[in-house]
């Protein structure tokens, strides 16, 4: 079921981008150095901060400022491949960052703001980074854990923004290695050569959450672009003539990396950068009021949207936006229908992929009309099946395994230092995406659920155990164990089921610390909104927590396999 009327489209994307064939490829000079000299003048990034300020970049300033800021990380002794973190709200001096540290070919590490100072540790201790950029707001759950860190070297915080937000700028500079973002870019030259970057370069890391274990690092390369590109300019349909694009993903995930920076910049587009959160009233006005013109959202977004109700919607005028479309969960049909409704006839497409794919696999571009429920078919160039438990195809509408064969140049490198993980998910020259699905006569994929029981809550992966981890950690817990439960918003929300140490009580009050506990270590959207309290939880006898059973006592499904389950 492929498109036999395109020709390689990674090569196309390869020569659209003019890729110099010697010195290979870089994502932050494809992004901000190399547009014909009209375009270096043009709008590159529109930056509307939570507070009402408001800032424009064109691409030779992005170029400017990460020339700067790779300076500043080299005079700091930083070398390719260490690990440069980026823990900072969506403000410019992210995107700086992000490409600065790329020009060095170091391995950037974008943290989204709302991690505690567990999520932090794991992710920075596993990576053993050297280098976090921070603001004075978040800077604490940095210090909160700094002895934890040997590995750190500096913190560079950012202060511009701190008059305005009333922070207190001076005391963020509390240790002996906390530098100042201003005071070093000020100093550094505004020129940089980036050295040549071969496409198998590791560029950007992010952590997804699996059942077991802490959340895996997963190393993506600089020659991912060459996909991220494509995609957009296919997929998205974008072109720098037309278009103002708004990506509402946070960068410290995939879509906000690779379509929220790579994908649009490379092709030379201007990009919205919204840094407040969702708001329904805030973001029609950002929408009409901008002009944005092609949309890139997550369902969860929308469903959002659809509660706050058609009256709100229709005091906006959305006559500039073209081209809407969807990523993170499955898109209800409903969705599709409520937004033709308000959005003036245009339809959400669809787009599935994963943290490991980098890009876009399986997509509703334009040109091909969408059935709503259906993922959409596989990009040209991806291969995509559909394989039963022997890894054997199946037929035509008959659920299965989904796999790909890792050929886009955006896949995954590896997990960060566990060759045995990563192994374990390419069986049979397949890459195993851990997700069932079907496809339908006519080469549509339709997704089905995950293979394993990481929760997807609002679009972000939450794996039961982090969870867990954090629960136990409250004085009054005695076990824990975390299931996706179904919610008509969110797609699951987290709910755990909790055993109580010897002196406590359940009761409300109690329940809403630890939430607030695991909220304030973890992250906002990975606190559980339900607890219910057990004398017990069911285990197997070698002591694994029955998750599968809890759900299936949560949902009143049959309890299926128990032989294992201890007495
Ligand atoms: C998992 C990947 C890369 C996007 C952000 C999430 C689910 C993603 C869809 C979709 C149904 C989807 C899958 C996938 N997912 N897009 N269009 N329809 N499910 O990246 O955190 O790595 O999560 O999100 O289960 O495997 P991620």
């Amino acid at each position: 079921m492929h498109d036999t009327n395109h020709s390689n489209p990674w090569q196309d994307a390869e020569n659209w981008l003019g890729l110099p064939r010697a010195n290979g490829v870089n994502q932050a000079t494809i992004c901000l150095d190399n547009h014909p000299a009209e375009v270096m003048q043009r709008e590159a990034l529109r930056w509307l901060g939570q507070y009402g300020e408001r800032e424009h970049y064109s691409f030779e300033e992005l170029s400017r400022l990460s020339n700067q800021f790779a300076n500043v990380l080299t005079q700091l002794g930083v070398q390719p491949s260490d690990r440069v973190f980026v823990f900072l709200e969506r403000i410019p001096e992210l995107y700086v960052s992000v490409f600065g540290a790329l020009k060095v070919q170091a391995i950037v590490g974008p943290l989204f703001s709302a991690f505690g100072p567990e999520a932090i540790l794991d992710r920075l201790a596993d990576c053993e980074a050297s280098i976090v950029i921070t603001s004075p707001a978040l800077k604490p759950r940095i210090d909160a854990i700094r002895d934890q860190l040997p590995s750190l070297k500096y913190v560079l915080v950012v202060n511009r923004h701190a008059q305005t937000r009333m922070e207190q700028a001076s005391s963020a500079l509390r240790f002996d290695n906390d530098l100042s973002f201003e005071q070093r870019m000020d100093v550094a030259s505004t020129t940089f050569t980036v050295p040549d970057t071969a496409a198998d370069t590791k560029s950007v890391i992010h952590y997804t959450s699996g059942t077991t274990g802490k959340p895996k690092g997963a190393v993506h390369c600089h020659g991912a672009v060459v996909a991220q590109s494509a995609t957009a300019r296919v997929v998205l349909d974008l072109d720098r003539n037309r278009d103002l694009y708004w990506c509402t993903a946070d960068p410290g995930w995939v879509t906000g990396t690779s379509y929220g920076i790579f994908g649009p910049w490379s092709l030379g587009v201007t990009q919205l950068v919204y840094e407040g959160g969702f708001s329904a009233q805030d973001w029609y006005q950002i929408l009409q009021n901008e002009g944005v013109t092609v949309w890139y959202t997550a369902p969860t977004a929308i469903r959002m949207l659809m509660k706050a109700g058609d009256k709100l919607a229709k005091m906006f005028n959305f006559s500039t936006l073209r081209h809407l479309a969807s990523v993170g969960e499955p898109l209800n049909p409903e969705a599709i229908a409520w937004g033709e409704r308000i959005f003036l006839g245009k339809q959400f497409h669809d787009t599935w992929w994963q943290t490991e794919t980098g890009a876009m696999q399986i997509v509703n571009r334009p040109g091909l009309s969408i059935k709503p429920g259906a993922m959409g078919k596989p990009f040209p160039g991806v291969e995509a099946a559909i394989l039963d438990d022997r890894h054997q195809p199946v037929p035509p509408k008959t659920e299965g395994h989904l796999v790909l064969k890792p050929s886009a140049p955006s896949f995954f490198l590896e997990y960060w230092r566990r060759p045995d993980v990563t192994a374990s998910k390419f069986k049979a020259g397949w890459y195993f995406t851990g997700d069932r699905a079907w496809q339908d006569e006519e080469g549509y994929f339709w997704f089905v659920g995950r293979d394993d029981d990481v929760i997807n809550t609002a679009g972000h992966l939450v794996g039961p155990f982090e969870v867990e981890s954090a629960l136990i950690e409250h004085p009054a817990v005695a076990e824990a164990a975390v299931i996706g439960k179904p919610n008509p918003e969110r797609l699951e929300i987290v709910k755990a089921f909790v055993s109580l140490k010897t002196g406590y009580e359940a009761s409300d009050s109690l329940c809403k610390d630890i939430q607030q506990f695991v909220r304030s270590r973890l992250a906002a959207h990975a606190y559980p909104r339900e607890i219910d309290f057990l004398p017990s939880l069911p285990k197997t006898r070698s002591g694994k927590l029955m998750r599968r059973l809890l759900k299936a006592r949560e949902l009143g499904l049959p309890e299926g396999d128990t032989s294992t389950l201890e007495d």
